[in-house]
């Protein structure tokens, strides 16, 4: 478990309607978190709903690395998902290390555990063919592998070993002067891990943007929203909406450069 950082996830709601029903709604996640897993913090405290055509989505943001996404709390058949916040947001220097050489980092994760659906935030320094190259001259694949490799050595609350993923798409979406590189990947899981071959293959949808750290140079953010090969069909549409909807936010009082201090844990 996260340590519940300093800066608070914060909450916007639009009008009091949407509250009601926010509420509503927030109860009866909690009551499905709590029989689940009472540990964990329920995320529908901390985040803004939506509802638009079908399916249902909150937002998580994070003034710490200032960035903001949606996320599924239903499937676009009107399954219910109890997304919890499994991993709290917080600065890069006390995030967990996701790779062997500590690069990539998770900064926020929240999952369902009944169905293995994730949507996770990670953080790095761009690495290998990316480094020391000028973002605008990225390719998507590039920034796809780049990322993918980054994690290969990796392993994920869903459990299994990253095995190198299969890109099928990969694109450049510019929004508001950034540069946003949108790739869909598919990952086989380690069978040991789990006994339910549904969940050996996973769909995942990322989205990785850049912003300078405090010495200049890029360090990437990616969203990934991934589930098990069976729940993607009625995913898929609200992945899309996830990853138009990330944002890196422009920077704040409570913002922390991913390289400042690196050696302070707490
Ligand atoms: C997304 O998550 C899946 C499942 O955990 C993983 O296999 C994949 O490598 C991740 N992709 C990115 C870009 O982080």
């Amino acid at each position: 478990m996260a340590r519940p950082s300093s800066g608070k996830p914060q909450a916007d709601v639009s009008d009091e309607q949407v509250l009601g029903r926010r509420q509503a709604l927030a109860s009866q996640l909690l009551l499905v978190a709590g029989a689940l897993s009472p540990a964990l913090p329920a995320v529908a405290t901390e985040v803004a709903e939506s509802a638009v055509g079908a399916g249902q989505m909150k937002t998580l943001s994070d003034p710490i690395l200032a960035y903001s996404f949606d996320y599924p709390v239903t499937t676009t058949k009107g399954k219910q998902l109890s997304m919890l916040l499994s991993r709290a947001p917080e600065k890069y220097s006390s995030a967990a290390p996701l790779t062997a050489d500590a690069r990539q980092r998770i900064v926020s994760e929240i999952f369902d555990f009944k169905n293995f659906v994730t949507a996770s935030m990670t953080v790095g320094p761009a690495s290998g063919i990316l480094k020391g190259r000028s973002p605008e001259e990225w390719k998507p694949r590039e920034v796809a592998l780049t990322v993918l490799i980054d994690k290969s050595t990796a392993r994920t609350t869903a459990g299994q070993r990253v095995a190198l993923n299969d890109v099928q798409e990969a694109h450049l979406d510019a929004r508001n002067g950034l540069q946003y590189w949108v790739y869909e990947h598919v990952s086989q899981g380690s069978p040991t891990i789990t006994t339910r071959s549904r969940e050996s293959y996973r769909h995942s949808l990322a989205v990785t943007s850049w912003r300078a750290g405090l010495d200049g140079s890029p360090y990437l953010y990616t969203l990934n929203l991934s589930c098990p090969e069976d729940l993607w069909p009625e995913l898929e549409p609200l992945f899309k909406r996830s990853v138009e909807a990330f944002t890196l936010l422009p920077t704040t009082r409570d913002y922390i450069p991913p390289d400042k201090d690196p050696w302070l844990f707490f």
